[in-house]
Formats: structure tokens, sequence, C-alpha cells
């Protein structure tokens, strides 16, 4: 993790009130999938937690989906190349790529994602394609509001079978695709509704989950205790902060309230 300045390459808008940026590192960092960037926004007090879409290693290119939900983020979208920000990454755990039973590391991986929790899914997507050396067995089942917010549906057909929803569950195209073929793992992030339901589905058939969670953030460090959540433990549950012990947990531990 380092906190250094990052110099604007572009910024366009990609969905309605989406924006992807290219940022200049001036130092290389080496992100995975499921971490994020603590941006330090112009007249805002706190940091704004952004997942990583994307990483080139040459270039110190970093990518970033960007929603436009406040102040602080209507800032970053309006930031012209040649800007400059102050940028704490990587920080957080990643999604787990290699897992430790041969099986589901070579097996078929699901992506679901909603709204703009597809953003990491994005680069999750280029990870593992490329480690896998081909793409067969990757699949993804996105959902956006509506229309006007949905973005990488191009981007995510490129690695695999894509079900894209609007407006619906996208739960739904899982739970029809489950019912012929079985993902060795899924990997989620979006809305509390979606992960909720999504554990309920993994729980009924016994299927292993990992999902990145979306919490209001302070430090980004685990100092404040500002993004708590419970997790399942053997006899009870246990706090955790989201941004230092995640944001990627296994889905069937998580309680939501
Ligand atoms: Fe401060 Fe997580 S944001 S502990």
């Amino acid at each position: 993790m380092k906190d250094q300045v990052a110099t604007v390459v572009s910024t366009h808008f990609i969905a309605k009130e989406t924006a992807e940026m290219e940022l200049e590192l001036a130092e290389g960092i080496d992100p995975l999938p499921g971490q994020f960037a603590h941006i330090a926004v112009r007249g805002a007090f706190l940091r704004r937690p952004i997942s990583i879409a994307g990483y080139d290693t040459e270039g110190r290119r970093l990518r970033l989906i960007v929603q436009r939900v406040g102040r602080g983020t209507q800032t970053l979208t309006e930031m012209q190349p040649g800007e400059t920000i102050q940028i704490l990454a990587p920080l957080g755990n990643p999604f787990p790529l290699e897992m430790p039973d041969e099986a589901l590391s070579e097996g078929s991986a699901w992506l679901v994602g909603g709204g703009i929790g597809v953003a990491p899914l994005l680069y999750l997507a280029e990870l593992l394609a490329k480690r896998r050396e081909r793409s067969r067995g990757l699949a993804s089942f996105v959902g956006f509001r509506d229309e006007s917010l949905a973005f990488g549906v191009n981007e995510l057909e490129r690695y695999g079978a894509i079900e894209l929803t609007i407006g619906g569950f996208v739960t739904d195209p899982l739970l029809k695709a489950l019912e012929r073929d079985r993902p060795s793992v899924i990997y989620a992030c979006g809305p509390t509704a979606l992960l909720r339901r999504l554990q309920e589905i993994c729980r009924e058939r016994g299927l292993r989950a990992f999902a990145s969670l979306e919490e209001h953030m302070g430090c980004g460090i685990g100092a404040c205790l500002v993004c708590s959540c419970k997790l399942r433990t053997q006899s009870d549950y246990e706090y955790k902060r989201v941004c230092y012990d995640g944001p990627v947990f296994d889905l069937s531990e998580v309680l939501f309230e």
C-alpha cells in the first residue's frame, strides 16, 4: 500500500452517473481484483473508497469506475487530464484467485454483480481469463436498475457467457443456469439485497462463494471502525472491518442485518 500522487490521464462517462477514470501513478503498485483505492478529493474531509477496475503494470495506469453519488464523487468525475490527486492503494483483501483445492482453482467461475459492484468484476474477469489461459468456464450475471446505468457488458462478453438483467433480479437467470450447471466458485459484488439472496442460493446448494461488501468507510485502514460488519463464528459472531479484514469475505460467513 502506498500513499502517492496520481495524475489523471482521462475521465469519461460510460453510463449514467458512472465515469471511468484512468490515473497514472508516480510509483507502481501490484493491485488485485477486490482491492480498492482510497482517494483524497479536493474540498472533502474524508477520502473516497473506489474499487479497482483494472491496472496496467507497464504504464502504472490504474483504472477506476466511479459512481457519482455525492459531492466528492462528482468532483472526481469532473477532473481533467493532467490534474493530480492523492491516492492510497491498494487497500483491503482481494478475491482469492488461487484456491487450496485444485479443483476449485481450475474449475468454472461465475461472477455475479449488481450496479457499481460490476466494476471490480471487470478486473477479476480479465485476470481469471488470463490465468486460466482460456475463458471457458467463466460466466457473468450482471444487473442494473435501468439500461442507462449499464456498463462493462461488452467487456465481460469477451471473457465468457453473460446474462444481463435490467430492472429485475440478477439471481433469476443465475437460478436458471444452476438448473443446468454448477460452478466451482462464485465471486460477487453488489448491493446487500443481492448478496443476501445469493447467500441463500449458495447455502441451499452447497456452493462456494466470495463476496466483496459495499460499506461506508472513514479511514479505510482499519482504525475507525466505521465499516464494521458481522461475521459468523462457530458459536456466535464477531465484528470485522470491511476495509481491513475485507472487503472480500467468504459469503457463507457474512451475517446480514
Ligand atoms: Fe475505518 Fe474501516 S473505514 S476501520
